[in-house]
């Protein structure tokens, strides 16, 4: 954890000072700005001494508010998608690194730490593996490794190892690497791992092994063993897709007994999937399961991170795995902060909302609710989200309300903002002024006040 606690150091540092810079240069002014201060979840997690990042995809990395938030937000990025065989050796010695590599860079030009994943898995293989004659099996996998991992030799912090090797009752699953070279498999590709890039923290990572059962088990008797004969393992991922209201009680015990082992415990692809469409309860439930893994987390000085498995619901695998379920993540299709976000937020240490929600009223065709995220002497992060409760999308949103006595409006993002006098009026950026019915979005400012800082008694919000 030294790299990332140092580098996330600096970025927390550099953030500090853009704060103060932005209160420096005075609060009268609104103008319009797309980079959005304060602290972010991977600025909070670091200095807790871990990240919270997110796993992304080739695709998303052209869309614009989606790249502004993956670059911001977090300190860590997993490749959600590219790394994996079928990508990597599509062909019998035939390597291909270009989409992971775009991926790779991104998180570099964003300082961001990087999980690799996946290098030993039976999903997602290329048909020839399949074909491989078992005598000839083992060498394709650790030349496979080597490669892999040799290519990203001090670019990748952790590699998912090995991913999904074990059945729900705890027995192997049995892949092909299972059935041509045995048991030994997994061991033969840590060493493999370990030989590819010396630095590198090794993972074993799973699903349905949050909890203490027979699957979580099976891996603690592997990490077990491998400790025992000096098998090179560093940690273990819990991948966490988890379901509302549904995370198990055991996930602190279970990973405090993976670190009573000598291993690292990761949150690896945290997501809690409901049955959609989402609603006030829903979102309360999935804030509090959210909390509540990042609290397990936190509680365990050897749960070095956390990852979410994309971060808007926009981006999820689970309504194409799952259908009728989703909105499993911390940011809607719009990109605007769920509750699940903000319990993250404050689970990480973040400055709890501390005043009231105002909301406008339905007949607009839009609503807009207010809260102050963070305060400090005579400052002030605030947001806005804006929804719209009409039945049909809309094009544009206007928000207005006036400023208390003493408050003063400064920059503000994903909005262009007036003001006249108190009167503060926000408009739609270019981007986020569609919305369909129900669709949120959000805009953020910072302001200054003295004295109190009272929410408006009314905000309200027009359509166009
Ligand atoms: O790239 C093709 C595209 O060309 C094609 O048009 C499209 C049509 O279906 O498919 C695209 O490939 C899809 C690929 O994701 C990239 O989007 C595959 O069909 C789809 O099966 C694949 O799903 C991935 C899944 O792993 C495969 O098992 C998900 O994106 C990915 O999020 C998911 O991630 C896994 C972790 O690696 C391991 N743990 C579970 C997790 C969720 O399933």
């Amino acid at each position: 954890m030294s790299a990332p606690a140092g580098r996330a150091r600096r970025v927390l540092a550099a953030t500090a000072a853009a704060v103060v810079g932005v209160l420096a240069v005075g609060m009268a002014v609104a103008a319009p700005s797309t980079a959005e201060p304060g602290p972010t979840l991977g600025q909070l997690a670091a200095a807790k001494g871990r990240y919270f990042g997110s796993a992304t995809d080739n695709p998303t990395l052209t869309n614009a508010p989606y790249t502004a938030v993956l670059g911001s937000e977090f300190n860590q990025i997993t490749v959600g998608n590219t790394q994996k065989w079928q990508y990597t050796e599509p062909s019998r010695g035939q390597f291909d690194y270009r989409q992971a590599d775009q991926i790779v860079a991104f998180a570099q030009a964003h300082d961001q730490i990087v999980r690799g994943h996946t290098l030993v898995w039976h999903n997602q293989l290329p048909g020839w593996v399949n074909d491989v004659p078992a005598g000839e099996l083992l060498g394709v996998m650790r030349n496979h490794i080597a490669n892999v991992a040799g290519h990203y030799k001090g670019k990748v912090v952790h590699w998912d190892v090995v991913n999904e090797a074990f059945e729900e009752d705890g027995t192997r699953r049995q892949s092909v690497f299972q059935q041509k070279i045995g048991d030994s498999y997994i061991a033969e590709a840590f060493k493999a791992a370990r030989a590819a890039d010396p630095n590198a923290k090794l993972y074993y990572n799973d699903y349905n092994v949050e909890g203490v059962n027979a699957k979580s088990d099976a891996m603690y008797n592997m990490v077990k063993s491998f400790k025992q004969q000096g098998i090179p393992i560093d940690g273990v991922g819990l991948q966490a897709h988890l379901i509302l209201g549904q995370i198990p009680s055991t996930v602190r015990q279970n990973i405090q007994r993976f670190a009573d082992l000598g291993v690292d415990v990761a949150i690896t692809e945290l997501d809690i999937r409901m049955r959609t469409p989402r609603d006030a309860t829903k979102d309360a439930q999935q804030a509090a399961d959210y909390r509540a893994v990042v609290n397990a987390c936190l509680a365990v000085t050897r749960c070095v991170g956390i990852t979410v498995w994309d971060f808007s619901d926009g981006h999820s695998w689970i309504p194409s795995v799952f259908p009728g379920e989703g909105a499993a993540l911390i940011y809607d299709e719009n990109f605007a902060k769920k509750p699940s976000y903000w319990a993250v937020y404050e689970a990480l240490g973040g400055t709890p909302v501390t005043t009231t929600t105002t909301t406008g009223g339905n007949t607009s065709g839009c609503a807009a609710t207010y809260r102050v995220v963070g305060q400090w002497n005579g400052g002030f992060q605030g947001e806005v989200t804006v929804r719209n409760t009409g039945t049909a999308g809309i094009t544009g949103w206007t928000v207005r309300w006036t400023l208390a006595e003493g408050q003063r409006l400064g920059n503000v993002w994903n909005g262009v903002a007036s003001t006249t006098g108190q009167e503060v009026t926000v408009r739609n950026a270019g981007y986020n002024g569609t919305l369909n019915a129900n669709g949120t979005t959000t805009f953020g400012f910072i302001g200054s006040f003295a004295g109190s800082n009272p929410a408006p008694s009314a905000i309200t919000c027009t359509t166009a």
